[in-house]
């Protein structure tokens, strides 16, 4: 007789629980039923159809050319420019006094910036991009705060030409030096710092360091943020407000071909080298204003739009800077954190502003549960009218308290499977027409086509598990990494014939429904975040008392996942109160603060086969407290006794 376990039974629950949309939603809803089939009929003239919303000063003569697969050209022989369609246009059709950007600073200062506003600021910040000689194909490198003029740096790059490197500002000086020097930029924008948590934080000194040993930049750019001193470099360094205050509030755009290179964005990959995903111009744009439009329901006119990412990652990217300035959206940037200065604060600023559509992170959804419903319940949350989730699955539960105390039972949630190399949403419920399910990202919107194979490469079928594959080209797929492009084929196309591998593994269930499963490779997931467990690893052994480490993403109730490290000590170092500490702070300080691991175990020895090769399943294991797995093929299977006894002594802690 078949068992039938626990798991399968509450799987079986959420799948059966289903929220079809509202009729009220329905009827406004900008995505229609139709378009699924539209698209299938005809994919590109789908895609034609969602690229002539743009404004293009040269229309394509192809739409796409997949010849030179795997590395795709959209609407090819088209010209346009990407900071014009984010801003002149909308200002050119009349609507230069919407507001464009509401910017909540984290001590309570703000800003209200119209597209007008935008306009000339991006313009003067394309004057005196040009002034400092940067030119169309070079590199910038941004590392900024959550501040109007990261936006402004990235729209004044595009206007320009030049393809931005956006860096997230709680990464290393080293990760940073690495980024610009695997792109040559010539010139790094910056602030002074930034606030966070009620304090400042510097950037600028972190750039000092970094650039020391990066000849190919010949300026930094620093904007004002804190009023923090900074050390000055005057060969170097120059302030934006002495630059950018100066110049004219006019600049005259030239367009750009389709395919010129749009943005570098590293991310990681399985070996210690963070991979700078590179993304072009019309098809990025294209399907970064159609997924902004369909799959949040934006309303330009009336909705007030926020995105909680930073532009350091790619959601700030397509979900921040491009999405919603395309569309001409109204959005609230916030530059802190969601505890400062009371936990309240995210729900303040919905009220505050009256935010419509809300796009946020699991991560954030489950730290918001464990402070209790009290904190949204205090605030006027009835502005709301569709939430997004996007980063990592979303567990039902967190789907639940998202739709109940959040959205008041009265706002669909669209559960957005997307990635840094893909640009832009693939996989979603579209809202008003996608009946949904708490936990799952239902499947591939209109236009994008995927699968899910098992190893031998076959699809799967309903009701089974498998490798998430996209089957054809989109427009917004990264066009390779930047000087690397074998490692762009070897990566993504090698694995399965003609297909993408995205990374991801994911079932369907029986009515179709797509349910994510997490990385299925040496990649974790920290609060939505990218990182890899070879980079965790390198950054530990670069320490002088490290001889080996490994590293497992353990599955966290609030992170999704959370870092531990096995770590041998090289002979002579002695495991003592404070090395766990002093490694951890070494992550941090070689990486990042997100990369700083939860847990770190000093072992004596660690799992491997007798080829040599460390048996991180085990480990992970260990550090999910689970009854260890076979370890026959195990060199020396007592080894494994040893580490579980150290786990439970080892100390962890939170900051
Ligand atoms: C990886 C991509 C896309 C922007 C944020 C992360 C995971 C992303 C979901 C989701 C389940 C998700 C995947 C993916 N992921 N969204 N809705 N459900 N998993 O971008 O850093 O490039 O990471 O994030 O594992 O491969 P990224």
């Amino acid at each position: 007789m078949a068992v039938v376990s626990g798991e399968a039974l509450e799987n079986l629950a959420t799948e059966n629980r289903l929220f079809p949309p509202s009729e009220s939603f329905a009827r406004q809803a900008n995505a229609q039923p139709a378009m699924y089939e539209e698209a299938a009929a005809d994919r590109e003239a789908f895609w034609a159809r969602q690229a002539s919303e743009l404004q293009w000063s040269q229309p394509w003569t192809n739409v796409l050319d997949w010849t030179d697969a795997p590395v795709s050209k959209w609407f090819v022989g088209g010209k346009l420019n990407v900071s014009v369609n984010c801003v002149d246009r909308h200002v050119a059709a009349g609507i230069g006094d919407r507001v464009a950007i509401y910017f909540e600073g984290e001590p309570g200062d703000t800003q209200t910036i119209t597209y007008k506003d935008l306009l000339d600021s991006v313009s003067q910040a394309a004057n005196a991009l040009t002034e400092l000689n940067v030119r169309p194909g070079d590199r910038v490198a941004i590392y900024m705060p959550l501040i109007p003029e990261a936006i402004i740096a990235m729209l004044a790059c595009a206007r320009i030409g030049a393809a931005h490197s956006v860096v997230f500002g709680g990464f290393s000086a080293e990760a940073l030096r690495s980024r610009i020097e695997d792109a040559a930029a010539s010139l790094v924008i910056t602030a002074d710092g930034g606030f966070r948590k009620g304090n400042m934080f510097g950037l600028k000194s972190a750039v000092d360091e970094a650039v020391k040993d990066t000849p190919t930049v010949k300026n930094v750019l620093v904007v004002r943020r804190t009023g923090q001193d900074v050390a000055w470099n005057s060969g170097l360094d120059i302030w934006w407000h002495d630059i950018v205050g100066k110049q004219s509030t006019t600049h005259a755009p030239e367009s750009f071909d389709s395919e010129h290179p749009l943005f570098i964005l590293y991310t990681s990959g399985t070996t210690g080298k963070p991979k700078g995903i590179l993304h072009t111009t019309g098809g990025y744009l294209t399907q970064a204003a159609y997924t902004h439009k369909n799959v949040f329901d934006l309303k330009p006119e009336t909705d007030v739009y926020w995105c909680t990412a930073d532009v350091g990652w790619i959601t700030g990217h397509s979900y921040v800077t491009y999405g919603p300035l395309a569309n001409g959206a109204t959005q609230v940037i916030y530059e802190g954190t969601p505890d400062t200065p009371h936990q309240g604060r995210w729900w303040e600023i919905i009220a505050k502003y009256g935010v419509t559509i809300l796009y946020t992170a699991p991560t954030a959804i489950r730290t918001f549960m464990k402070w209790g419903d009290h904190l949204p319940q205090a605030h006027d949350l009835l502005s709301l009218r569709l939430l997004g989730s996007v980063g990592e699955p979303i567990n039902p539960e967190a789907w639940m308290w998202y739709r109940e105390v959040i959205g008041g039972n009265n706002c669909p949630i669209v559960d957005t499977w997307w990635q840094t190399e893909t640009g832009s949403i693939m996989i979603s419920p579209l809202p008003g027409v996608t009946a949904t399910k708490p936990g799952s990202a239902m499947g591939p919107i209109p236009g994008i086509s995927a699968e899910i194979f098992d190893d031998a490469g076959k699809p799967v079928g309903l009701g089974s598990g498998g490798y998430l594959v996209l089957t054809q080209p989109w427009p917004g797929m990264l066009r390779g990494i930047w000087g690397d492009m074998d490692r762009y084929r070897e990566n993504y196309w090698s694995r399965f014939k003609n297909t993408y591998f995205a990374g991801d593994g994911a079932k369907w269930d029986t009515d179709g429904a797509i349910w994510l499963l997490g990385r299925v490779d040496d990649v974790m997931n920290i609060s939505g975040h990218r990182i890899s467990t070879t980079e965790v690893e390198s950054a530990l052994v670069s320490h002088p008392t490290v001889a080996e480490a490994a590293v497992v993403g353990a599955s966290d109730d609030t992170t999704g996942q959370g870092i531990v490290a096995f770590v041998i000590l090289r002979a002579g170092s002695v495991d003592g109160p404070g090395v766990a500490q002093e490694l951890r702070a070494h992550v941090a300080k070689e990486i990042g603060a997100i990369a700083r691991p939860r847990q770190i175990l000093i072992v004596a020895e660690l799992p491997k086969t007798r080829s040599g090769k460390i048996m991180r399943r085990l480990l992970r294991d260990v550090a999910e407290n689970r009854t260890l797995g076979d370890v026959t093929t195990l060199a020396d299977p007592t080894i494994m006794n040893l580490i579980s006894s150290g786990l439970s002594n080892s100390s962890s802690d939170d900051d």
